[in-house]
């Protein structure tokens, strides 16, 4: 006896049935193609925009439960990872599939420590941008650059040269995010301190000035350690889908990374923090929240940083990010907007609209609060997403490189425009 699962389909047009083999509750797009398939006809195909019913690949590097509001990293729950990992230590497991010993933990730390230097030309090529360049195009522009001084990047297959270009992207994610961030405020370019952690380190290029030696403040370290964790994966969303169908063309994975920081630049993607920081100043006061809760019942905006396409219940990031926003402001001093954001999170979690359509906060609610507080312009919380989230893509990449079953991404389309049409040169058509 097989308890194989199926689906049969009655093809209404010719009145002939199909089996179709049900896996892991999903059937394959090509039986589809079976179906009417003939001379004239290329079969059933699937139409999907923006993906949200079609799984693009298998994948055993991060679950989710909308439902339950459950994340887990190759098994892990994030909440205990936040609690008691580190930064490094969760892209080792995202990479690799497993926790590190001790010696893979030490090796792994030392070799990104001692690749967080760029090369001087990238350094000069960053100098070359506008004083008011947006950092996020500053990024993603420097991490295409890198696959020309690393040329050897393009051997996929070698399982030593896919190692050096992780540890070496996931290295120097933070000092070319810090650069641009120091570009805009017209002040010199910090060289990485390899006594320090990875957050610490970050800290330093960002706000160390003269001082011989910065000397960052443990909590905010640990608080950006959290939100690097909180970030590093998210499955098949749009910056991962890009990173994936970029390097299903087998480029180099600084190219495809570059894919993903681009995706993530857009304001669906990576930028729904930066609106919830422009609507809590808006609405200013506490006082202020029952007419804009009103207001956007009433359709008339969105209340950001409320609601997920895949978490219908408490998105769980956004519990772990508003412990830290305490930890943040014990030094920084309490956001004044934060009164505001958990009176709108007060409201809005009673009210009818919200809980009949299961919205709820997400990552975003809090974590502008304490990028700002972090003294962050709001152009730069992208790219603060941008360098944790390097562990993710490349592990995804890893992924998808090693994956037998996966080919060059290439969807079909449904054809609507004309045809057959017959060219009538210029020199008619304007006369
Ligand atoms: N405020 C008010 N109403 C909302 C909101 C919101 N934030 N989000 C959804 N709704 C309503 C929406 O109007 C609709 O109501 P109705 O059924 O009466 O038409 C219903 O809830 C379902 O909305 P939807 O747009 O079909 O849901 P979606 O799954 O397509 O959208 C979303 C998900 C995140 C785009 C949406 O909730 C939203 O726009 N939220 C605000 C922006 C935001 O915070 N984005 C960050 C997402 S988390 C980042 C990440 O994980 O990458």
């Amino acid at each position: 006896m097989t308890d194989k699962q199926t689906l049969t389909i009655r093809d209404n047009r010719s009145g002939e049935e199909y089996e179709v083999e049900i896996t892991d509750g999903s059937i394959r797009a090509a039986d589809l193609g079976k179906i009417g398939k003939s001379d004239d006809d290329p079969g059933l195909s699937v139409y999907d925009p923006g993906f949200t019913n079609t799984a693009s690949t298998r994948s055993a590097v991060t679950y989710i439960d909308g439902e339950k509001g459950i994340l887990e990293y190759r098994g892990y729950p994030i909440e205990q990872l936040a609690e008691s990992s580190t930064y490094l230590e969760v892209a080792y497991l995202l990479i690799h599939g497993e926790l590190p010993t001790k010696e893979q933990h030490d090796q792994w730390v030392h070799e990104i420590t001692f690749h967080t230097f760029v090369h001087e030309n990238l350094k000069s090529q960053l100098q070359g941008f506008r004083y008011d360049a947006h950092p996020m195009g500053m990024l993603l522009s420097s991490v295409g650059a890198l696959s020309t001084f690393y040329p050897e990047a393009n051997k996929i297959k070698d399982p030593q040269v896919r190692h050096d270009q992780i540890v070496r992207m996931i290295a120097k994610m933070p000092t070319l995010g810090a650069w641009a961030f120091r570009h805009a405020q017209g002040k010199p370019y910090v060289y990485p301190d390899n006594d320090l952690s990875y957050t610490e380190n970050f800290l330093s290029m960002l706000f160390r000035m003269s001082e011989p030696k910065y000397d960052p403040d443990p909590r905010l370290a640990k608080a950006l350690e959290v939100l690097f964790i909180l970030h590093a994966d998210h499955e098949q969303n749009a910056s991962t889908n890009a990173v994936r169908s970029v390097g299903s063309s087998q480029v180099d994975p600084y190219s495809a990374v570059t894919a993903g920081i681009a995706a993530l630049y857009g304001p669906l993607h990576g930028g729904a923090n930066e609106a919830v920081l422009k609507m809590l100043k808006r609405i200013k006061t506490k006082d202020n929240v029952p007419a804009f809760i009103e207001g956007v019942k009433n359709g008339e905006e969105r209340l950001m940083g409320f609601g997920h396409r895949v978490y219908k219940n408490y998105d769980p990031r956004a519990t772990i990010i508003k412990k830290a926003c305490d930890d943040v402001f014990e030094v920084t001093g309490v956001n004044p907007l934060l009164e505001v954001a958990q009176e709108l999170e007060k409201i809005a979690l009673e009210d009818e609209y919200f809980v009949k359509r299961k919205l709820y906060p997400n990552v975003d609610f809090y974590s502008g609060l304490i990028y700002e507080a972090l003294q962050f312009p709001p152009e730069m919380f992208t790219v603060l997403f941008a360098i944790p989230r390097t562990s993710g893509w490349l592990a995804q990449w890893l992924e998808l490189v090693d994956d037998p079953e996966q080919k060059i991404a290439r969807p079909k389309q449904i054809y609507t425009g004309a045809r057959q049409l017959d060219f009538v040169p210029s020199s008619e058509r304007w006369k």
